[in-house]
């Protein structure tokens, strides 16, 4: 166990954030490690193509706060060669690990062999995995599901990827033409977890602490997105419900912090960030829909000090 694994077992079980496009950037990041340090972020997914291309586009995802480290970055695309390049550009950013999607379910990039299509691509994607694990020092890891049609290859394909030198497996559990529906065959991650030897995530539905104690079994971490969306102290053990000035607090904090990440960008993020923190307070539906609206840092500011005082 190189000593990266051996830091990241004394947090046992280990709680991740999902990769979210949209989402996951470094602003939201920052405040799931405010709330609990212990959480291993993942990125958005980014296009490997795009960070060996662009200078610029590169510089505006990969650096990142110190307290957002360990940091993992997902890429995707579908040739080994891209991957390499985008790998070490992406280690000289001192990023802790790099994730390659093979879980995009979307139709249009599927068609094009990127994505959950490297499940049926079994070649390439051991060729991706291989020549990014040659080419640098962090670890390389993969995020899929069950399987493309159905989950029968799920332990051949982990172990191919694991021949191939990938340090990590997180699989969603839904096969590509499952995408969101239907419910999930738990048992078969369990017996995944004892064919193979590099950790091995869960992800999907992950409701709270007890469910995550629950469901991890003889697992190694657990990966939430869902349930944390507005609601970052979903990794908290104990399934702690923060009080109100917390949750204002904590929003007032993520707006400050999208102002630096996402300038001009900054009022549209907030809404959409903020209005997720008060789902399931009906008496705030006011104070929500003013909060579509902010234009400006003073704004939320405003809407913030209304709810405090209605508390
Ligand atoms: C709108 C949307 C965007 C997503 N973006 C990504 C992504 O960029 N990379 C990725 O691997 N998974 C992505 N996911 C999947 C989540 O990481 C996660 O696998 C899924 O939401 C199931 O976990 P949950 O049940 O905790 O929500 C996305 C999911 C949704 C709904």
């Amino acid at each position: 166990m190189s000593d990266f694994w051996k830091e990241q077992a004394a947090y046992w079980p280990i709680a991740a954030l999902a990769p979210m496009d949209w989402y996951t950037d470094s602003a939201y990041r920052q405040i799931v490690k405010k709330i609990n340090p212990k959480v291993v972020c993942f990125s958005e997914f980014y296009s490997a193509d795009w960070i060996v291309h662009s200078k610029f586009l590169a510089n505006s995802v990969l650096p990142h706060h110190e307290s957002e480290k360990p940091l993992i970055i997902q890429i995707f695309w579908k040739d080994p060669e891209m991957f390499k390049k985008a790998a070490i550009i992406i280690e000289s950013y001192w990023v802790a690990w790099i994730d390659v999607n093979m879980w995009c379910p979307a139709k249009k990039v599927v068609q094009s062999w990127h994505w959950s299509s490297l499940m049926i691509n079994v070649d390439t994607a051991f060729k991706i995995i291989e020549e990014m694990s040659k080419a640098v020092k962090i670890p390389v890891s993969v995020k899929t599901r069950l399987g493309y049609n159905d989950a029968d290859n799920l332990i051949e394909f982990a172990k191919w990827l694991e021949n191939a030198w990938a340090k990590l497996i997180t699989v969603h559990w839904r096969t590509y033409k499952q995408a969101f529906t239907w419910e999930a065959d738990w048992n078969m991650i369990y017996e995944l977890k004892k064919n193979i030897w590099i950790p091995v995530i869960w992800n999907w539905d992950v409701l709270n602490y007890d469910d995550w104690m629950k469901k991890l079994q003889n697992l190694d971490w657990f990966m939430i997105w869902r349930k944390s969306f507005g609601n970052p102290w979903s990794f908290l053990p104990w399934s702690k419900i923060p009080s109100m000035n917390e949750r204002l607090e904590i929003m007032e904090e993520h707006s400050r912090l999208l102002i630096e990440l996402k300038w001009r960008k900054w009022a549209l993020e907030s809404r959409k960030n903020l209005v997720q923190y008060l789902f399931g307070f009906p008496w705030v539906k006011e104070f929500r829909s003013q909060l579509v609206r902010v234009e400006t840092f003073e704004d939320v500011q405003k809407v913030l000090k209304d709810i405090r005082n209605n508390v």
